[in-house]
């Protein structure tokens, strides 16, 4: 059994302050400031961050798919408005070292600068630098370059290992230089690869490989892991287990069909908190599905309810989302299986806007950071219900006696509209509740209710409500709740005092009832009310919302005391300036706002000061700025460029590589010799040409034709055959294709077979067998009637190294992408006008460009993307460029992508923009590229101002 030291000494003290402060930044990261060395120990309730326990509410995001740092903040400041605390992040090998031995961590890839946005937003980070990721990423994260080395994949194979410390400790130096134990204050917990459930004495001596490696390394804060049961203890033990599970799967194409929840209460561990290190947040989406709307209604908000306040419910305090945002597979990223959008269904969407989840997940995120008894406790019986189709989860705190009641279906999938009575048993006696005749708890088809006995608001008691509570706070000499339900829904909640309070109904309807047991409000869940109760230690004033209300009701937490805002569509951070609130925020069309801040006086809104009038609730209101209306251009004046030159019998490839390997790293065995696998060959993403030369003359009889093999893996995976410039055909999702050659075309002499392949990623290696060097491009080449040997094979793909800004994945291997096209179009008077949708029946390869003007409105956030429409039944395929950045892959008859968010900084909003399209055309039917328009996910005024990454 491994743990490292400390951590037993944590357990056994309860807690130990880790290495001095200071121990940090050495990298090529901003200075690191003075930071104080913080605790993170654990225990069999919680994580706790120097002693005080901490709820991890945790979402996943990946930096690699959002190729814009100056979005980074934009993403983490909208997760901590949710109440999330912590993002999971994994980091890809194969994104930080496009060639054996180097590694870069600058631009798009400077981890640094995405561990300072972290801690500025205030949020941990879960660290996941594999070397083996998964993810829907090419190669499972492992580097292009490794499908060239035959070691065997996580596993102790001491090739391997070399290979995967070398990235270990270039990721672990920038990581330790973060931690909150001994670094600039951030990572939290450090996962050791990922899904890894060998437990053989190989998998544990690989865990235990890397585990000691990154305590070497400096790692200090706890190691975890996503292993479900499988390193608990023993050899290759991480520090905390975590679960990783995906109770809907990957279907999203029956979106209202649930399957049940699962009951995490079974999977505790030993002194351990429980954690489920990978939750659903949504699902991956292949080619040719469903799109990600249906995803996101797969795992929408209704799942949230259920599922993450069932982990609540069986004690979990320790959630992460996977994803929380999915952001884009740009460049050569994803896997065979997935489009370019990585959207997932997620909370926050690929275009940073909220999908309906976002604002569940807020409501819970809330209520677990204000409701501190949340993290210790333990089962208790659960409260008698009247409705045999409805039960309760309990658990107490043992040190507050705040009881929690999860009312939800017995069936967890069920969409019944139920109501019934709970029977609480607390301190004050015994309730039936509700209490008022003819009312109920409801619960509204597929939701559960988390309700809140004998707890705590601030200085009042609350005995229970069947309201949710959002969360509480003390703002200035009071304090604030906010209690929610669905509309419409009745609601009723019991506070103690010792005499009758003043009660005063500021807004909406909510009556009153007084008895030895305590005050009692009775009112539905409609808009938002507001009643102010003195009489207690402090006033309180409830907020009583439906949960659209809630939706605009926001939280920061500032030293000086919390801060809530009714109104805006986001609140990003608040800090005092003295008596000046200084807010930041995006503004919609609603302008009216206010804010409940103790000490206050003075407010700014993003920076400029706001006329801020005191209210008979005891807020400021205020009267945000909204965005200006934006409109954005037609696409037009484009022009066009023949791209596919290779098909000419005269083209000169004199340079290109000559197939004569005979052996090959792949785990695909060669149909024919010479190998003609394009990863041999150096080239590992998008297309590569092959071209075969064959002699016709009076010795050497023609071939009658090629039957070829080509793994381009998945099902968007295509090629396109032409004989002496003459097109023979394409294949789409299938491999064997036979390729009659016409007498007619033939020539005598040097005869030229022309073949456009693409690799639509490598697999992951989720097994460690070596998955990632499955073949791509050409695997057999067998002319029909002539030795294999009468053709000489050469081949050409991605030039390697050529863009270090955008990195090994971005480019391939089309002519065009090999002289820079994208970037640099060349002489102009190559390129002919175009109108769109093109009318066009060549099967080839065909540019369009277009450069287009932006001057939307400056103090607005404003997120585009391209949308692409075909008239029905035209067949090819395209990638889009946008300033050289290769952000979407498209299959005009697979689909389902047609929209593709193009995040700023790739895109300038304030400016001039090339957005560069390849389509390889893959049949002789009339078509070719459709219409291409902005579009706009949505806009905002706000703080965001991003420099292009260009
Ligand atoms: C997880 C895995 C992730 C991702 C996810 C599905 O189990 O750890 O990397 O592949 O499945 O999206």
């Amino acid at each position: 059994m491994k743990r490292h030291p400390w951590i037993k000494a944590t357990l056994a003290a309860g807690c130990l302050t880790l290495a001095a402060a200071g121990a940090a930044g050495t990298g090529t990261g901003s200075p690191a400031p003075a930071a104080p060395a913080h605790r993170v120990s654990f225990d069999k309730y919680s994580f706790l961050v120097d002693g005080k326990r901490t709820y991890l509410w945790s979402g996943e995001v990946h930096p690699y798919r959002l190729p814009s740092p100056g979005l980074w903040p934009d993403i983490f400041q909208k997760m901590k408005a949710a109440g999330f605390n912590t993002a999971s992040i994994y980091f890809s090998w194969g994104y930080h070292s496009p060639r054996e031995g180097v590694y870069d961590f600058s631009g798009v890839r400077d981890v640094d600068r995405l561990l300072d946005d972290a801690r500025k937003a205030g949020i941990y980070v879960i660290a996941r630098p594999g070397p083996y990721i998964n993810a829907e990423v090419d190669s499972g994260g492992f580097p292009l370059w490794l499908t060239n080395k035959p070691v065997k994949n996580r596993s102790p194979d001491p090739a391997y290992l070399k290979l995967a410390d070398q990235w270990m400790t270039q990721i672990d130096r920038v990581l330790a230089r973060h931690q909150l134990t001994d670094g600039r204050g951030t990572v939290i917990a450090y996962q050791v690869e990922n899904e890894y459930y060998n437990g053989s004495p190989a998998g544990r001596a690989y865990m235990q490989h890397l585990e000691d490696k990154a305590r070497a390394d400096g790692i200090t804060v706890p190691l975890v892991g996503n292993h479900n049961a499988t390193f608990v203890t023993g050899t290759g033990a991480v520090d905390v287990s975590g679960w990783d599970y995906y109770p809907q799967a990957f279907d999203c194409s029956h979106p209202s069909q649930w399957k049940p929840a699962p009951d995490m209460a079974g999977h505790r561990f030993a002194g351990e908190p429980l954690f489920t290190a990978e939750f659903q947040g949504g699902a991956f989406d292949p080619w040719g599905g469903p799109g990600y709307a249906k995803c996101a209604q797969l795992i929408n908000d209704r799942f949230a309810s259920v599922f993450y306040k069932e982990n609540i419910a069986a004690g979990a305090t320790a959630q992460n989302f996977y994803m929380l945002f999915g952001g884009t597979s740009w460049g050569w990223q994803a896997i065979p299986q997935n489009y370019t959008s990585y959207d997932y269904g997620a909370a926050i969407t690929e275009g940073r806007q909220f999908d309906p989840k976002y604002y569940e997940d807020k409501r819970i995120g809330y209520f677990l950071h204000a409701v501190a008894p949340v993290t210790r406790t333990d089962a208790m019986t659960p409260g008698r219900l009247d409705n045999p189709r409805l039960v309760d989860r309990a658990r107490i705190n043992p040190d507050t006696g705040t009881q929690f009641h999860l009312v939800r279906h017995g069936d967890t999938t069920a969409s019944s509209v139920e109501t019934a009575h709970l029977a609480l048993a607390l301190k004050e006696g015994s309730f039936e509740v509700p209490q008022q005749a003819g009312t109920s708890i409801a619960i509204d088809g597929r939701e559960s209710k988390l309700l809140l006995a004998d707890y705590a608001i601030g200085a009042t008691r609350m005995i229970y409500s069947t309201s949710e509570l959002m969360t509480d706070a003390t703002t200035g000499d009071r304090d604030v709740a906010v209690l929610y339900g669905r509309h419409g829904s009745d609601g009723e909640t019991l506070l103690g005092f010792a005499a009758r309070p003043k009660v005063t109904v500021l807004s909406g309807h909510v009556a009153q009832h007084w008895d030895k047991r305590g005050l009692r409000l009775d009112y539905r869940h409609d808009g938002l009310a507001r009643v102010r109760v003195d009489g207690g230690r402090r006033p309180l004033l409830l907020l009583i919302g439906d949960d659209q209300a809630t939706e605009r009701i926001w939280r920061q937490d500032t030293p000086q005391g919390p801060v809530l805002m009714v109104g805006s569509h986001l609140l990003r951070s608040a800090h005092y300036d003295g008596d000046v609130l200084a807010l930041t925020g995006d503004g919609d069309g609603d302008a009216h706002a206010e804010v409940f801040a103790g000490g206050a006086s003075k407010v700014t809104w993003n920076g400029k000061p706001l006329a801020a009038t005191p209210t008979a609730s005891g807020s400021l209101a205020l009267d945000l700025p909204v965005p200006k209306p934006v409109t954005l251009p037609t696409l037009d004046h484009w022009t066009r460029r023949a791209g596919a030159p290779e098909i000419a019998r005269g083209f000169d490839d004199s340079t290109w590589r000559v197939a004569n390997l005979t052996t090959s790293s792949s785990v695909t065995k060669p149909g024919t010799l010479p190998v003609l696998f394009a990863d041999d060959y150096g080239f590992h993403t998008g297309n590569t040409w092959y071209r075969g030369h064959f002699t016709v003359d009076a010795r050497h009889a023609a071939p009658a034709g090629l039957k070829l093999k080509v793994f381009s893996g998945g099902n968007g995976g295509a090629y396109s055959v032409w004989l002496n410039g003459h097109f023979l055909g394409s294949v789409t999702r299938n491999e064997t294709g036979a390729f009659g050659f016409p007498a007619a075309m033939l020539v005598p002499g040097d005869n030229v077979v022309s073949v456009l392949t693409v690799d639509m990623g490598h697999e992951e290696d989720y097994d460690g067998t070596g998955e990632n060097r499955t073949a791509r491009g050409i695997v057999s080449a067998e002319p029909l009637s002539a030795d294999a040997r009468a053709i000489t094979w050469r081949l050409q793909g991605a030039i390697a190294g050529e863009d270090p800004q955008r990195g090994p994945y971005n480019f391939g291997g089309l002519y065009g992408e090999r002289q820079g096209w994208p970037l640099k179009p060349g002489n102009a008077a190559d390129w002919h006008p175009a109108t769109l949708p093109a009318d066009d029946s060549t099967p080839g390869v065909t540019w369009y460009r277009t450069r287009v003007p932006l001057d939307l409105p400056r103090g607005q956030d404003t997120s585009l993307g391209l949308e692409i429409k075909d008239p029905p039944g035209r067949h090819y395929r395209a990638m889009i460029f946008v300033n050289g950045w290769q952000m979407g892959n498209y299959i005009a008859e697979l689909g389902p992508q047609h929209r593709f968010p193009i995040p700023d900084g790739v895109i300038d909003p304030h400016g001039d923009n090339d957005i560069t399209i390849a389509v390889w055309k893959t049949d002789a039917s009339p078509g070719g590229l459709g219409t291409v328009s902005l579009i706009d996910f949505g806009s905002y005024a706000s703080p965001v101002d991003v420099s292009t990454v260009r």
